[in-house]
């Protein structure tokens, strides 16, 4: 069996990427394999496909840390030929090969059913950075976090984390607020629901005071950089900061004054790794009660082919909504 694939092979100092015939032979070990439908275009896969990303662990390697689509294999009793599942995370995209090509094999330990209520295109809108905004408000609410507490600000609003964020959170009833350094966002932020729009220079700017006054209950933040030890100064009494990410960079310098004053907490949101059975119930609710609203809203659809102007445009800060990659011919 012959498949195609996009694949992402460094030589020297440069990244070559293209679409090229793949042997099923060439697929990893596991006991479940997958006609795969469709994927996504994440942070992380634009980081997989240029020299100095760090998160590339193989050569050659196809990228995508996310896919969906129908078990044709199975050695696992539960995992039943023709069911439809997902699978993101763990090592896959990374160091072993991903959701990009049409075809891909998977330990069952890994797979997720796809849940009642969420086709496989829909699951992959919201893929990795979908699942990543949820567990961010679930872990914000697990510690109590509730509408009644006051306004949520998410940053990086115009991205995947961060408008999926705000797509929850909207849906769950809470005044929500975006920054985003995308004037052309604002628009959309709007008619979606946002109760206001910061600037990104509103969030990053240095500050001589090492607290802000009190405004937000909660932020969901996938920028860090700049951005995290604003948040913290700005928190209300008691708040807390969910943080995902670092497109805005990867140095935190702050003051422990929001911590010893004000009770704030910092939550570290990792999806990656989370063990299989938290992600299978986040799942599970993402297609419930953490369903995001106009799900399917500011959708940018690419085949195999188009993934390299996905790939860069995601670097480069581009995003506005999701990439949804159409894997399947
Ligand atoms: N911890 C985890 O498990 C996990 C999972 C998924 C993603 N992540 C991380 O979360 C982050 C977002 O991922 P994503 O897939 O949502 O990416 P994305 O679609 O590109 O969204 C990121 C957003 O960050 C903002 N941004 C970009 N460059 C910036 C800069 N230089 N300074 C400040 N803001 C900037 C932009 O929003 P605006 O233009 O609206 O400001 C952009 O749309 C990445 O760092 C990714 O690695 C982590």
């Amino acid at each position: 069996m012959e498949f195609r694939a996009f694949v992402a092979e460094r030589a020297d100092d440069r990244v070559e990427r293209g679409v090229r015939m793949f042997a099923a032979v060439d697929l990893p070990p596991g006991e479940v394999t997958v006609r795969v439908g469709w994927s996504s275009v994440n942070y992380k896969d634009g980081l997989a496909t240029i020299p100095n990303g760090k998160v590339a662990r193989i050569n050659p390697l196809i990228p995508g840390i996310d896919l969906a689509g129908e078990v044709i294999a199975s050695d696992d009793p539960e995992i039943e030929i023709g069911s439809q599942v997902l699978a993101h995370g763990y090592e896959l995209g990374v160091a072993r090969h991903g959701g990009y090509a049409e075809f891909n094999r998977l330990p069952a330990g890994w797979v997720v059913p796809l849940p009642g209520g969420l086709t496989s295109r829909e699951a992959m809108t919201i893929g990795t950075a979908g699942f990543t905004a949820g567990l961010s408000i679930a872990r914000l609410e697990a510690r109590g976090l509730s509408p009644a507490e006051g306004p949520v600000l998410v940053t990086g609003a115009s991205g995947g984390v961060g408008r999926t964020a705000i797509a929850i959170l909207l849906e769950r009833g809470y005044e929500t607020w975006a920054s985003t350094g995308k004037a052309a966002a604002h628009e959309d932020l709007v008619a979606l629901g946002v109760a206001g729009i910061l600037s990104r220079e509103e969030v990053t700017a240095e500050s001589p005071r090492p607290l802000e006054a009190e405004r937000w209950a909660a932020a969901v933040d996938c920028v860090g950089g700049a951005t995290l030890p604003y948040l913290l100064r700005a928190l209300r009494y008691g708040g807390a900061v969910a943080a995902s990410g670092n497109t805005g960079g990867a140095a935190f310098a702050t003051t422990v004054f929001p911590f010893i004053l004000r009770g704030a907490t910092l939550i570290g949101i990792d999806s990656a790794a989370l063990p299989i059975a938290e992600r299978r119930s986040l799942w599970e609710r993402l297609a419930t009660d953490l369903r995001p609203r106009n799900l399917g809203d500011r959708v940018t659809e690419v085949t195999l082919e188009g993934l390299p102007e996905a790939l860069d445009g995601i670097l480069a800060g581009r995003a506005h909504g999701r990439w949804l990659v159409r894997v399947a011919g």
